[in-house]
């Protein structure tokens, strides 16, 4: 059997056209979308992950501020930013690209911006309302992910689901999204006993390692039938590679994500929701669902 390539460019262009429809109707009664971008430091990676999402925003008629700030920012000087950005009325989203340089506290940090404009869904918060099924905004990965889930209408209840990754932007938001669907959610992790029996129980896997050199997601880890998410990102052979041995894995899975071409794609679509939400929110628009 062969499995299915998950097409994230194309679930990302739907959900991209869905933006630029809501941006132009927000536009009818007078709201201009907005997304300010904050970058501290000189980390390359970060610089282009923030240029590429400026130029979706532009591409679906979202305005943008860009805040590109030396590596010497201090904590005081981006904490007065970021007051001073939950203060203009003309900014709906905010999103601190991270890592933050080691001299920042990121976690205080990302709970000064606003939660109704915490367009990564990172805030204390948020992932409160998140872990109560209450969320409206939430971060781009996962909810990306369980975008791809329902275009390919692939049912979540009473699977066993193995997310491999604790972190706060992907593997705990990611959690209980899943729960939410009536999966049963295994989340593995460096000290995990065992990660391959755990990975061939899965009817889902959701791989999020990130280190190519470490970690391959191979065919023998994946039991027939399987749906297998790649979240990872890292070079192999000078390449752009994800988590899993796409090739041999598809071969055994009923659905899997290519790297690239993703989830990627997804998460970047997700930013653009979200701000047109934010934007949604700041006129009272959007309730609690
Ligand atoms: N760095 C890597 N991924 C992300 C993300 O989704 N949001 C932010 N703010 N920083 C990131």
């Amino acid at each position: 059997m062969t499995g299915q390539k998950i097409d994230g460019i194309a679930v990302a262009n739907s959900v991209k056209d869905r933006v630029r429809a809501a941006a132009t109707e927000l536009k009818k009664e007078g709201i201009e979308p907005c997304l300010a971008t904050v970058l501290v430091g000189d980390n390359q990676a970060s610089a282009s992950y923030v240029t590429s999402k400026q130029k979706d925003c532009a591409d679906v008629g979202i305005a943008t501020k860009d805040h590109r700030l030396p590596q010497s920012f201090s904590q005081k000087e981006l904490d007065s930013l970021i007051d001073l950005l939950n203060n203009d009325k003309t900014v709906h989203g905010i999103l601190v690209q991270l890592p933050l340089p080691d001299h920042l506290d990121e976690f205080s940090i990302i709970s000064r911006i606003s939660p109704i404009k915490d367009v990564d869904g990172l805030t204390p918060y948020n992932m409160g309302l998140l872990a109560s099924g209450k969320a409206i905004l939430k971060p781009c990965t996962p909810s990306g992910i369980m975008e791809l889930f329902d275009y390919y209408d692939i049912d979540l209840s009473g699977k066993d689901v193995v997310i491999i990754n604790r972190s706060n932007l992907v593997g705990k938001p990611l959690y209980h999204l899943m729960l939410e669907k009536n999966a049963t959610v295994t989340t593995c992790h460096s000290k995990t006993k065992d990660l391959k029996s755990h990975c061939l129980e899965a009817d889902i896997i959701i791989s999020a390692v990130g280190d190519r050199s470490k970690f391959t997601l191979t065919d023998n880890m994946v039991k027939d039938g399987a749906v297998v998410i790649d979240v990872g990102t890292s070079r192999l052979d000078g390449k752009l590679a994800g988590d899993v041995d796409y090739d041999n894995v598809i071969k055994k899975a009923s659905y899997a994500t290519p790297v690239p071409g993703g989830v990627g794609p997804m998460t970047r679509a997700m930013l653009l929701k979200n701000t047109i939400t934010a934007a949604s929110i700041s006129k009272g628009i959007v309730t609690n669902r």
